[in-house]
């Protein structure tokens, strides 16, 4: 394998059923979320023979010197050759990906690890503040290379924004989003509605919006772009390929994520399997997926119960029998890490197949963890939202049970920008109990361990210098 130009051509990428014993093919010109012949969910293949893939990944450091190039430029297209399922004319970026590995030693403390020993990946400098812009980058080029003119999603808020970021700044096609009532937060809500996405907000949750956005774009022919989508977590394979590249291409002992939809972790979970295969790394990260315990359905399935992919050879009764549970008990997710409110991940399947090929665990952490992992990773510079905070929670988990060792390299993912839900981040931090559990429901989150409280004082000069320094 020789490291030289790019071929990029739809011959040398497919469709492939995720089931090992179907196995159908589907060509890259298609749209669809699963497989004719079985219904499982389909992943993008590659015909490596065929593509000049780079002998190292040291390779892609020198497109750092082309950034004047749209594809150099993107923190996810950069890697093409990666996932070369679209010719580069037709690649839709907005330099989307310019994200950082920061090693933060204050919340190493806080975790349990040694200095040096974790670090944040900010997914949250996106462009629309939110690790989705990495896949749907990808998607909206795939919904593009097909000549799609509307594209859907149901969201929980971050899906919603990238899409209509995408529309509007490309004009290319008409953003229909799907969202739960009461269920996203006004950051997340005010993108779409800015970017101007016809927003249909749906009397119901994630879960019911999701269904009604499969049969609605179905039924009117509009491109899907929500993580069934194959074509997004090839974008989200990127998130992956930086955090090699901010570590000098070593490999983590682990990374850790939140687990909503199931996307990030099952495109983790394909990065690494598809740099094994070629070559590229000589070993895999472990995969640690952080659930909320108010949205715990794969905690339920994969611990609880046992699940396990098994290569391929996976037990479907055992997640139907607790998706008639679900349906029975009339049992709704709810959690403040509103992103992650999810009780049917689409990607549960592709998820499982990543925690085999990554010896993964996974987890369950309450609201109060995940606020207070939140407060922690504020206090140390950079700042996200609730369910990016259940990867540092998680980490945390992890390592107060010791299956994560205090000398271990750890990179806890943050999904979202701080900005995205003040609402949480200011009730955190409010004085009065009341008033937070007013803000944040009865989530059986106690006052904030590490809340930031506001001084009040009168307006009078000395009141003001004697509250500063009896807070200094
Ligand atoms: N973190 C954030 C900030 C998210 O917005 C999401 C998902 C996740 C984590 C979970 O990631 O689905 O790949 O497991 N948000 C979706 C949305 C569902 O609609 O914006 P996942």
């Amino acid at each position: 394998m020789v490291a030289t130009s790019v071929q990029i051509n739809t011959d040398l990428a497919f469709q492939r059923c995720l089931a090992p014993d179907c196995g159908a093919t589907y060509g890259v010109d298609e749209v669809r979320t699963s497989c004719d012949q079985c219904g499982a969910p389909l992943d993008v293949a590659y015909d490596w023979d065929k593509i000049e893939v780079p002998d190292s990944l040291k390779f892609f450091e020198s497109k750092w010197a082309r950034r004047n190039e749209p594809l150099c430029r993107s923190g996810v297209w950069r890697f093409h050759e990666l996932f070369p399922f679209a010719p580069p004319e037709k690649v839709v970026t907005i330099g989307e990906g310019q994200t950082l590995l920061h090693a933060s030693d204050g919340v190493a403390k806080y975790v349990g690890l040694a200095d040096g020993g974790l670090y944040l990946q900010y997914e949250g400098m996106n462009p629309s503040g939110s690790f989705k812009d990495n896949g749907m980058t990808a998607a909206f080029t795939h919904a593009h290379t097909i000549g799609a003119k509307r594209a859907a999603c149901a969201s929980t808020g971050n899906t919603s924004a990238s899409l209509a970021l995408y529309c509007g700044v490309s004009k290319l096609m008409q953003a229909v989003i799907f969202i739960g009532s009461g269920k996203i937060s006004y950051g997340k809500l005010s993108q779409a509605l800015d970017y101007g996405a016809l927003t249909i907000q749906i009397a119901g949750d994630f879960d019911d919006a999701m269904q009604r956005v499969r049969e609605v774009s179905q039924q009117l022919g509009i491109y899907l772009v929500n993580s069934v989508n194959p074509f997004r977590l090839e974008g989200q394979k990127s998130i992956m390929f930086r955090v090699l590249e901010g570590l000098d291409w070593q490999v983590p002992d682990w990374v850790v994520v939140p687990g909503g939809n199931l996307g990030n972790s099952s495109a983790f979970g394909k990065a690494f399997m598809e740099l094994k295969e070629l070559g590229l790394i000589d070993r895999v990260p472990r995969l640690a997926v952080i659930n909320a315990a108010g949205a715990n359905t794969l905690y339920e399935l994969f611990v609880k119960r046992g699940q396990r992919w098994n290569g391929g050879q996976l037990d479907q009764h055992v997640a139907d029998k607790y998706v008639e549970e679900m349906d029975r008990e009339n049992r709704r997710a709810s959690t403040i890490a509103s992103a992650i409110e999810i009780n049917r991940p689409v990607n549960y399947e592709k998820c499982l197949r990543a925690l085999e090929v990554c010896d993964g665990v996974v987890r369950e952490v309450s609201d109060q963890q995940i606020l207070d992992a939140k407060s922690q990773v504020g206090a140390n510079g950079l700042g996200c939202e609730p369910a990016s905070a259940a990867s540092v929670a998680g980490a945390k988990l992890l390592r107060a049970e010791g299956v994560i060792a205090p000398s271990e390299r750890v990179v806890c993912v943050l999904t979202g920008h701080q900005l995205k839900d003040p609402t949480a981040t200011v009730a955190y931090h409010t004085t009065d109990q009341e008033e937070f559990n007013r803000v944040l429901g009865s989530r059986g989150v106690k006052r904030a361990e590490f809340a930031n409280r506001a001084v009040a004082v009168p307006n009078d000069l000395d009141e003001i210098i004697r509250a500063i320094q009896l807070n200094s």
